[in-house]
């Protein structure tokens, strides 16, 4: 079975080729960071926009690369929440439509379930049941899984996702966007021991998290400076990246504690970041992720996650629905 992946819910056009039998066969992406990166983050308007001018084109792109023709096509999976609604409905009615005009099935896509689901196109797999961590833009969260939509939610942000924090420090430092990797890129060149930021709700029981006091002590130390030099920036960005990763790995380790088991799988945008890697390797028995170009948004997950529940025998109905907000709890398990 070929089945066709769209994803749109943010800033990135993705679209993919999965195969069921010889797994992912081509991947194109268009990001729009260049056009957000003057407002410091993604203008919802301007995204949607803008994916709707990609879309068609990368999908016709992507099939020419791949020597594939839309009658190759067995099935199309797009994203259909959680993200910013009107980039969600470009994808949505374009697969959707897409997927009727061929008398094929279509499928929705929940964006994090992609991301959670992406570690299996790697080739370390991990065994279930196991603890994921999923870190982006807009999600905090630890789950236990059980298994394809068995998802058991054991904590998350309270307020701003730890990617969100990320971007907003790195807007107060005069950073580009997105912010995570721009920070990533000054740690290394901070001083350690200069400052020292809190780990939220690390000091009590529970594997809730928050980020906004971070942010708050992020500006209240820039401020305390006034003009902060390259060096000031470069302190900041390292206790702001250490604060986050030590956060992030006590709750980790408390999860599997929690639940007696040994694998995590770390997922989604922030998992990308080298020292959070690094951390949970040595914190952790066993840490797993997707391949590096698979943590941030890309449509070969939503093709994979769509040919997985194609084949359970899930369809999409003929209404377009998208959702900002898609609890993970609402999945039927495959
Ligand atoms: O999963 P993703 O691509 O999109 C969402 O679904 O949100 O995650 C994007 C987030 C952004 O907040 C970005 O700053 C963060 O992931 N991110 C990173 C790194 N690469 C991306 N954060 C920290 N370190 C990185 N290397
Ligand atoms: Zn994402």
């Amino acid at each position: 079975m070929l089945v066709l992946g769209i994803e749109t819910s943010c800033d990135e056009t993705g679209v993919a080729l999965w195969d069921t039998d010889l797994g992912l066969i081509a991947d194109s992406i268009y990001s729009q960071v260049d056009l957000h990166a003057a407002y410091g983050g993604v203008v919802p308007e301007l995204a949607s926009r803008d994916h709707v001018q990609k879309t068609v084109p990368l999908i016709e792109e992507l099939l020419d690369s791949a020597g594939q023709g839309l009658r190759d096509l067995d099935g199309i999976a797009y994203t259909a929440g959680p993200g910013l609604m009107g980039a969600l409905l470009v994808g949505a009615t374009v697969g959707r439509s897409l997927a009727f005009g061929l008398g094929i099935p279509a499928i929705e896509v929940h964006h994090m379930e992609a991301h959670l689901m992406a570690p299996l196109i790697g080739d370390e797999k991990p065994s279930l049941p196991f603890v994921a961590l999923l870190v982006s833009g807009g999600h905090t969260q630890l789950f236990k899984v059980d298994g394809m939509g068995r998802y058991e939610l054991l904590g998350e942000s309270l307020d701003d996702a730890a990617g969100e924090a990320f971007d907003k420090a790195a807007k107060m430092l005069g950073l580009g966007y997105p912010g995570g990797p721009e920070i990533a890129k000054l740690a290394p060149s901070g001083r350690p021991g200069r400052f020292r930021f809190p780990r939220p709700m690390t000091d009590r029981p529970g594997l809730d998290l928050s980020f906004s006091g971070l942010k708050t002590h992020t500006q209240t130390t820039i401020r305390s400076i006034g003009e902060p030099t390259d060096e000031d920036r470069a302190d900041i960005a390292l206790a702001f990246e250490d604060a986050v990763v030590d956060t992030l790995a006590i709750k980790c380790r408390r999860a599997l504690e929690a639940t007696g088991l040994t694998d995590l799988v770390a997922a989604g945008g922030v998992a990308a970041n080298i020292k959070l890697r690094a951390r949970l390797e040595q914190d952790l028995p066993r840490v797993i992720y997707a391949p590096l170009a698979l943590c941030t948004d890309n449509g070969a997950m939503i093709a994979h996650v769509g040919a997985l529940r194609l084949a359970a025998g899930e369809t999409a109905p003929l209404a377009i629905t998208t959702r900002a907000r898609w609890p993970m709890a609402e999945l039927e398990p495959v």
